[in-house]
């Protein structure tokens, strides 16, 4: 009976759409820990140390990147292109001094990361990370896509709007299902 009601039924589909949604997002929301070790945010041993690192790493939209380091010695500053490449750090966009810094890349393009400490940034302690648009960052579908992934795909919807009416989406079959299953509870199936 029960069998019958979840087989065949289109609700079945939702759920694994959902599942998918889940799946595709979770890895949004890694935390990237700068050079890859804890002490590493100091002046490098050769000048493109972070640069290298940074090209050998991929970012995308919802990654963390986290520095670690002396709080009471150096400093994180997000700058602007300009004083990225001069090393002036009179006016950042924005400063971290706490020794455990967080930034969430949520837009892709550049971003400017320099010391603050004096003249760190000259000697190297400097990187660009470049977070990969929506389009790269988006998970590549096995070579022959489901109907539930073509759906995804869709160019339709802007991927903000489209991500945000899938949680919605989620939600609410969320809740369809859960009176699904209180139903067919007090109905006396189970
Ligand atoms: C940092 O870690 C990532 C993932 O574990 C690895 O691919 C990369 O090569 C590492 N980079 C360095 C500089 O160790
Ligand atoms: C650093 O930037 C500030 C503000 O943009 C500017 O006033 C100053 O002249 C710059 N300093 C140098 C050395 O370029
Ligand atoms: C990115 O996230 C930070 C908080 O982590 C927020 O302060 C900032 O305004 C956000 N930027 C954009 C463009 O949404």
């Amino acid at each position: 009976m029960a069998g019958t009601l979840f087989s065949s039924s289109p609700s079945m589909v939702a759920v694994f759409s959902c599942l998918f949604f889940l799946m595709s997002y979770s890895e949004a929301g890694r935390e990237i820990l700068v050079g890859n070790k804890s002490d590493s945010w100091k002046i490098p041993p050769r000048p493109d140390y972070f640069n290298k690192w940074a090209q050998n790493s991929r970012f995308i939209i919802g990654d963390t990147l986290v520095w670690k380091y002396d709080g009471s010695k150096d400093s994180v500053l997000q700058v602007n292109k300009r004083d990225y490449v001069t090393c002036n750090t009179s006016s950042p966009i924005a400063a971290y001094r706490d020794g455990d810094t967080k930034v969430k890349l949520n837009e892709s393009g550049p971003h400017y990361f320099i010391s603050g400490a004096v003249d760190h940034c000259e000697y190297g302690q400097k990187m660009i990370v470049v977070v990969l648009s929506e389009e790269h960052s988006r998970i590549v579908p096995s070579p022959a896509p489901s109907p539930v992934q073509q759906e995804f795909q869709s160019p339709a919807m802007p991927p903000v709007s489209r991500a945000s009416s899938l949680a919605g989406g989620c939600s609410l079959i969320g809740m369809l299902m859960v009176g699904l299953i209180a139903g067919i509870i007090s109905s006396g199936l189970f």
